[in-house]
């Protein structure tokens, strides 16, 4: 349970924490100041100590000194966000030029901003830089869709495969014989049809029982991409080794992780080899109101 205290001379009664933990409602106003009356409930989230306007709570998972004022001047504008958005691109060619350790731990870092549901930040990441390694798993990619594509004509098993994948899994994996052709054989001209070659590839992975840990690692992902532009680096996200490793414990074995943790996505990371002259636009999301 998280330790917090109010220095009743410093609180202004101002309710202003009351108000921002509106979900677990530790906070509430007596006469003389604001009472932590369920800190058991607190989820570590510090928006009562980055909001209280006096520094009257010492909450001990959130010592001052490492909540920094935010600055009014700090605040990226629009325009500078906007740009950062549009100037992303999947990047899948890449120079040959390794990425120094620290610049990933930095990018990894840097994820950590993201929201993740109840504040878990349980989101950790797999960095491979070892091309043995990496090849290995295109290698693991392209063998088990190539597996699973024949279980899917196999006229014993194309009964119980839609039980086990989903009729539309099993449906979408006969008609991937094709897509399976051209994957081997750019592998089998020294290609890389999953990974593109990058220096770096990134697993995001979160414990297996954690519901939103696919949000999560998205959310962080999505911080580390746009990031990933301002260290003249690119990205490119990998569904199709995520889909595959979801379904083959073969290749999960591959990755290694710990026990309880499952992998959520994977990046791929690396010194671009193209830049791209313009922005191009993308369609307009449809906007509902008040629907019925
Ligand atoms: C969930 C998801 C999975 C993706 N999987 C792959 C992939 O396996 N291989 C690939 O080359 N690109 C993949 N991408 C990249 C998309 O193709 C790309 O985001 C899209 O074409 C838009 O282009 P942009 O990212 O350059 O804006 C994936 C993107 C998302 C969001």
């Amino acid at each position: 349970m998280a330790q917090i205290t109010i220095d009743e001379k410093a609180c202004v009664r101002c309710g202003k924490c009351v108000d921002v933990c509106a979900i677990a409602h530790v906070f509430e106003l007596s006469n003389d100041s604001s009472v932590p009356v369920r800190p058991e409930a607190c989820w570590n989230c510090g928006q009562c100590v980055a909001g209280c306007p006096t520094d009257a709570i010492d909450h001990e998972t959130f010592p001052l000194e490492d909540c920094p004022i935010i600055e009014k001047a700090e605040r990226p504008t629009q325009d500078a966000l906007v740009a950062g958005f549009r100037m992303r691109r999947s990047q899948r060619v890449f120079q040959e030029s390794p990425i120094d350790r620290e610049v990933i731990r930095d990018l990894v870092s840097l994820g950590r901003w993201a929201p993740t549901a109840s504040n878990s930040q349980s989101v950790d990441w797999l960095a491979f830089d070892d091309p043995s390694r990496i090849d290995e798993l295109s290698q693991g990619t392209v063998d088990e869709m190539s597996r699973f594509v024949r279980l899917a004509h196999n006229p014993l098993i194309r009964f119980v495969m839609p039980l086990i994948i989903g009729r539309s899994g099993t449906r979408q994996l006969r008609h991937a014989s094709g897509l399976i052709e051209r994957l081997q054989s750019a592998r089998n001209r020294g290609d890389d049809p999953i990974f593109y070659r990058a220096p770096v590839v990134l697993i995001g992975h979160c414990p297996t029982r954690n519901r939103f840990g696919r949000d999560d690692a998205v959310f962080a992902a999505y911080n580390m991409m746009l990031v990933a532009e301002s260290f003249g680096l690119a990205t490119c996200q990998i569904g199709f080794f995520q889909i595959v490793v979801e379904k083959s414990g073969r290749l999960l074995k591959r990755l290694g992780l710990p026990n309880g943790r499952s992998p959520q996505i994977a990046l791929v990371v690396g010194h671009p080899r193209h830049t791209f002259r313009r922005g191009v636009p993308r369609r307009s999301p449809n906007l509902t109101w008040n629907n019925r």
